[in-house]
């Protein structure tokens, strides 16, 4: 998605580049102005995770650590983005970034076999990326490139701490009310979510629904994509992963159809979130005595991680 908001910014004859972030979109903003030569300035609130903001600085952009929530970062760069005429990657450039995740919807149909799936579960902050995956699976339909048409579901992700989106559509309200964030998946918490809309009429037109989780659930999440699948997830991929649990549990998907879960960032940028939540390592001497007597301890020997 930025690799086609910065080719924009080249055409339309940017030298300088911006965004506000919540930290993913940071880390990608600075990473293509590196490698495309452009000047970076990248806005995002004072209280995010340090993988994110090392990833980010790495690249050498000017970062703007602003005190304030992601909303009032969004609303600075708003106003900035008229006074100093930069392209705002997630304002001024936002139909080109917001129409790159389609490539989202896209590797969906092809690595299903150009198929599309029944049920698509995407974690929400602004709102954009569910209606692109939508809107990319139907374009792939319109040129005939997915046996069986779409008949694909859609389903909103977000933490309880930060739901406007999932709120308004399990209320079945035709507005929804902005929040103050308050959870650990800060990747995903934007309380008045510029895309709000669009991701309510993707959801509903699809006839999919929404949900929310506690941040215990999130944790869980987690620990359940590691366990069982070999995948180290950030938050909001354990906000996604324990609103596909409650889904199921409500019985939306029969046992043949096939579930995509949007895992959208690798848990290494969230590292504060699980430290001290996943169990402790096993201290042992360097010789086979030591490792013998380690085995033979209770929480060994059952074999499973302590
Ligand atoms: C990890 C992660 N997943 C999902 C999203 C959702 O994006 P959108 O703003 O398009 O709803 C974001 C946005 O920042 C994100 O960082």
């Amino acid at each position: 998605m930025v690799a086609c908001a910065l080719t924009k910014a080249r055409e339309f004859g940017y030298d300088t580049v911006a965004c506000a972030s919540t930290g993913n979109l940071a880390n990608s903003v600075a990473a293509h102005s590196a490698e495309g030569g452009f000047r970076a300035y990248i806005f995002i609130p004072h209280d995010l995770e340090q993988g994110k903001v090392l990833g980010t600085l790495l690249y050498g952009a000017n970062v703007l650590s602003v005190n304030g929530n992601y909303d009032e970062v969004n609303r600075l760069c708003a106003e900035a983005g008229d006074k100093y005429g930069w392209a705002f990657v997630n304002i001024n450039l936002r139909p080109f970034y917001g129409d790159g995740s389609k490539s989202f919807g896209y590797e969906i149909a092809e690595q299903l076999g150009w198929k599309a799936p029944d049920h698509v579960i995407v974690p929400c902050a602004g709102g954009s990326l569910i209606s692109k995956i939508y809107k990319g699976l139907n374009e792939f339909d319109r040129l005939g490139l997915i046996d069986g048409g779409v008949s694909t579901k859609m389903y909103a992700a977000q933490a309880k701490g930060c739901s406007p989106i999932t709120t308004a559509i399990k209320t079945n309200a035709e507005v929804f009310r902005p929040q103050k964030p308050n959870t650990i998946a800060k990747s995903i918490a934007i309380g008045n979510p510029a895309d709000g809309y669009m991701a309510m009429d993707t959801v509903r037109k699809s006839g999919g629904w929404a949900d929310d989780v506690t941040e215990e659930e999130i944790i869980d999440g987690i620990r359940l994509l590691g366990r069982t699948e070999g995948i180290f997830t950030e938050t909001a991929g354990g906000v996604t992963v324990s609103v596909a649990k409650k889904l199921a549990a409500q019985g939306r998907f029969k046992p043949d159809e096939i579930v995509v879960i949007a895992i959208t960032g690798n848990g290494l940028k969230t590292q504060e979130a699980v430290v001290g939540k996943l169990g402790e390592t096993f201290g042992i001497q360097p010789n086979l005595a030591s490792l013998e007597a380690a085995l033979n301890t209770e929480k060994l020997l059952a074999g499973v991680g302590v």
